[in-house]
């Protein structure tokens, strides 16, 4: 594996051959780092799974350069799923629609929907459209994690987890922190009125300013994101305001550190929070705590994503 500390140029259009030869290249995202592959190749997509340790029939997002290569893999395009890619992409947003034969089962997990998303990182979006250039459809990346853990928002973080997994010719892109920190706000845009899956920094408030939302849960997509327990670090984490001597300590900055407790982390506002969740609780898991008790922010909007991530991993 290489580890590419300066993207440039020649090095991303290096990681675009790489794609297309059939390898791994783990790149930075603005919500998380994903480990990416050619989405039309199954053999290089098998080797996502096995890196990741993930269940074959959990599907994985294709990531493309533009609303332009929509159609090539999305079919029954409902015109509210059109107005939200135009107001959100680039953006840390997913859609789920109808595949066309572009998207075979090892993308979709036999389901007959795909995930899209077109990210606004520019190492990102310059490796999918150097891609696109040489021919690639669209690359195929989940988080770069191993299954069920917390999302890198570090290339070191994917070196570190994922690193002696990867094959000699295998990249990692270092594009320093992702910004949004919390993965993507997942849209089923099946149904003649779109549902939100995963909740994330595309709140609903945003959207339903532009489209009308359906509140109700959806029950026939399958999602791993979505199941009770994920995105859990290794330390056990307690959802509450107050905390024992020695816990570790998250919260707001405005929250004070209760006596005894470790305060790791004061994120200033919810941007903030969100941003640097994963890193606070990779360092929780460095140093050895063994628990983490962190505050859940209040309110709706990007509080919601903190707190859907939150309760999937205090819940056990
Ligand atoms: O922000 C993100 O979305 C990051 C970056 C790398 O783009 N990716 C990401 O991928 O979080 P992953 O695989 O870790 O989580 C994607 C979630 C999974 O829960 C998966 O099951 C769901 O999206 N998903 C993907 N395609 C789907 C489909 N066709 N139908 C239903 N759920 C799908
Ligand atoms: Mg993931």
């Amino acid at each position: 594996m290489e580890f590419i500390s300066k993207c440039t140029a020649d090095t991303i259009s290096k990681a675009a051959q790489a794609l297309k030869s059939g390898h791994l290249v783990a790149f930075p995202t603005e919500t998380v780092y994903g480990l990416g592959a050619d989405a039309t190749n199954e053999k290089a997509v098998s080797r996502i799974y096995s890196v990741k340790g993930r269940p074959s029939d959990h599907p994985l997002i294709v990531h493309i350069s533009s609303i332009n290569k929509l159609e090539d893999w999305a079919t029954e395009i409902p015109d509210y799923a059109i107005k939200l890619a135009r107001e959100f992409w680039p953006g840390p947003m997913t859609l789920i629609l109808p595949r066309t034969n572009l998207a075979k089962d090892y993308i979709t997990g036999g389901q007959n929907n795909v995930g899209l998303r077109v990210p606004a990182q520019p190492i990102a979006l310059s490796l999918l459209m150097k891609f696109e250039e040489i021919g690639g459809q669209g690359v195929a990346a989940p988080s770069a994690n191993k299954f069920g853990a917390i999302s890198p928002t570090k290339a070191q973080d994917v070196e570190q987890e994922l690193g002696s997994l990867f094959d000699e010719k295998d990249l990692i892109l270092d594009g320093g922190q992702s910004i949004v920190g919390i993965e993507s706000t997942i849209i089923d845009c099946t149904n003649p009125m779109p549902r939100i899956l995963r909740p994330g920094f595309i709140t609903s408030e945003m959207i339903s300013r532009q489209v009308d939302l359906d509140y109700s849960l959806s029950q026939k997509i399958r999602a791993s994101g979505l199941l009770a327990k994920h995105y859990s670090p290794k330390t056990r984490v307690i959802l509450d305001s107050s905390a024992n001597p020695g816990d570790a300590y998250i919260a707001l900055r405005e929250i004070s550190t209760p006596e005894g407790s470790i305060r790791i982390g004061s994120p200033i506002n919810l941007e903030q929070f969100a941003s640097q969740l994963y890193s606070f609780l990779r360092i929780v898991d460095e140093n050895g705590f063994s628990q983490v008790v962190i505050s859940p922010p209040e309110g709706g909007h990007l509080a919601d994503a903190i707190r859907d991530r939150l309760e999937k991993m205090a819940s056990s």
